[in-house]
């Protein structure tokens, strides 16, 4: 069937010269909104029976075939208002009736329409393969399932089919993955003749039901799309529920609040910018108040001290998940507020243990800007700060920079093996981290070193072994099972963490003893898995707050808002 009669087929012949006369043909008709159709003169009823039918369309199992155009994109991406019914995107059939519950990621390309018209049809494949390859590989690399691909976008599920406890960050992590790819993609074509693409990505999260033929049911998804076409080009636009679960992880603007359909409230919006790189501590969040570790903070400014006459030190603090090593970096931190330092953090990933220099990479982006900086930009700030550290830009930018995940001139690129590039780029880190502290001493904290690639532990290594030369403070976090790859030397020392119900403690302006109530729960916790663990701490301390106010502490004892 041509446009033409399937628009008689609607009743709605009168616009097919509208149409015609406007180039519109099947290939685009999934992109137009209530706007477009009103600029074709559509009445406000046609506007909605014709969205409501080209809804319908995509859905259909067998659409009519639109010539040489990308794949029909689903329904959940298209009415402007949607439909009646709720988004349905088929899932493999052993999804039958779970309720589960979900990170959806939507991205879908900008402009495409008028891309695709300027390319032949081949063309325009091949720019969109490499595009919906790449964007499919960072969802896959975190761990997502790509659910389907809807001509030049795709739709992912982060919780299936199986649900792990850091989906939502998985996917904002996959979300920025799949700009960067795209603006690597772009670089790659540029001088090529090939036009540039830029995406919008958008995400929610909740709960959903996935159905016998493996569809899915729930507004999550329709929101995620609505979501994505609020987004600027070559953004990710993320809603409060997401944020909620990744706050700290990222730089995220705040982007005012929406209505969606099916939502009762208006659900504030937040264009990610990059991960912060800080790790979790990094972002506002009600903590619960202190509890003991007197003894290991006063260690750690021992040791600060020591750094500071230029000494360099190295404390590992060692402890199972959730007992509080990240919390001990943090209240350590929080004490050099009025000391001059650099503070840098290194954060392993559960996620990205092979890929090298990962947290060096991150931590990159964060001091340097990510794609959102002109990479001119990033490139002379890096000179610049190894100019300050009196290390020569020609010969260490070249070696840094793409562990930095700074893009180089071509000429700059250094033609050497990769074994040698290696070893050399080692070395150059390990000079930058001394040569930096002797400008003003630094923290370098390394979070998870269980978790580390090994090319950041050969990095770590060096610094390891040669920190004691300056005022340089590496401060690393590990569960047990981490064996350092360095030997013991006299400027290291550990710090193995143990539970605090063991034993009496304070916080800072006040001691109390746990109640029977926390301890019951913290002995419980501790039998219990990580995640229960971690919980159940937080209630523990919530409970015993109060008993901490009345003592008289200055902190806000509100249990963590996270909970
Ligand atoms: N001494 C403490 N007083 C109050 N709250 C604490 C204390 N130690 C840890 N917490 C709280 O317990 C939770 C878990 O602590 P934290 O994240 O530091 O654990 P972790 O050892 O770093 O775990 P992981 O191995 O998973 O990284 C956090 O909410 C933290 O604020
Ligand atoms: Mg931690």
């Amino acid at each position: 069937m041509d446009l033409g009669g399937w628009l008689r087929s609607l009743g709605l012949g009168q616009y097919e010269v509208a149409f015609r006369e406007n180039a519109i043909g099947f290939d685009v008709l999934h992109e137009l909104t209530d706007q477009d159709l009103e600029k074709l003169g559509v009445l406000l009823g046609d506007r909605r029976r014709l969205l409501r039918a080209i809804a319908t369309l995509n859905n259909s199992a067998s659409p009519p075939a639109a010539p040489a155009a990308p794949p029909v994109i689903a329904a959940v991406e298209l009415a402007p208002t949607p439909a009646a019914a709720p988004p349905r995107t088929p899932l493999s059939t052993e999804a039958a009736g779970e309720r589960r519950y979900l990170t959806v990621l939507f991205c879908d390309s900008v402009g495409s329409t008028g891309i695709a018209a300027k390319l032949d049809a081949e063309e325009w494949r091949d720019l969109v393969g490499a595009y919906l390859d790449a964007a499919s590989a960072a969802v896959t690399e975190m761990g997502g399932h790509v659910t389907k691909k809807l001509g030049d976008g795709l739709l992912a599920l982060f919780g299936y089919p199986v649900a792990q406890e850091n989906d939502a960050e998985r996917a904002a992590r996959a979300a920025l993955a799949i700009q960067r790819a795209l603006a690597e993609l772009n670089r790659r074509n540029a001088g090529s003749g090939k036009p540039e693409l830029a995406a919008r990505i958008g995400l929610d999260t909740g709960p959903a039901v996935l159905d016998a033929a493996g569809e899915i049911y729930g507004d999550v998804a329709n929101v995620a799309a609505r979501v994505q076409a609020l987004a600027e080009p070559g953004s990710v636009l993320i809603t409060a529920r997401v944020q909620r679960q990744v706050a700290g992880l990222f730089v995220a603007e705040e982007r005012g609040a929406q209505t969606f359909k099916g939502v009762p409230e208006p659900t504030a919006l937040y264009r990610l910018v990059r991960a912060s790189g800080g790790g979790r501590r990094s972002g506002q969040r009600n903590l619960t108040p202190l509890a003991g570790r007197d003894e290991e903070i006063a260690l750690l400014l021992r040791r600060w001290e020591r750094v500071r006459q230029g000494e360099g030190q190295l404390v590992l603090v060692s402890g199972e998940p959730g007992i509080g090593k990240s919390r001990l970096i943090e209240e350590f931190h929080a004490r050099l507020r009025d000391t001059p330092h650099t503070w840098a953090e290194w954060t392993c990933s559960q996620l990205l243990q092979n890929t090298p220099f990962h947290p060096i990479a991150e931590w990159g982006r964060q001091r340097f800007g990510g794609t959102d900086v002109p990479a001119e930009q990033r490139l002379a700030d890096l000179e610049s700060s190894l100019a300050q550290a009196k290390l020569d830009p020609t010969e260490y930018a070249p070696l840094l920079a793409p562990m930095l995940d700074i893009p180089l001139p071509k000429e700059r690129a250094l033609a050497l093996a990769a074994e040698e590039l290696r070893r050399r780029q080692l070395t150059a880190t390990t000079n930058w981290a001394i040569a930096g502290a002797r400008t003003q001493p630094v923290v370098l904290a390394l979070e998870d070193a269980h978790w580390a690639d090994p090319t950041t532990l050969d990095a770590l290594r060096g610094i390891a072994e040669r920190g004691a030369l300056a005022p340089l403070f590496v401060l690393i976090t590990a569960r047990p099972e981490f064996k350092p790859p360095w030997g013991m030397r006299s400027h290291h020392s550990t710090v193995s963490l143990r539970r605090l119900i063991e034993r009496r403690f304070s916080t800072s302006s006040a001691s109390l003893r746990l109640t029977t109530r926390c301890r019951r729960t913290w002995s419980m916790a501790s039998l219990s898995g990580p995640a229960a663990c971690r919980c159940s701490w937080k209630k523990s301390l919530g409970s015993c707050s109060s008993a901490v106010s009345k003592a008289g502490s200055r902190r806000s004892h509100r249990p963590c808002s996270n909970h």
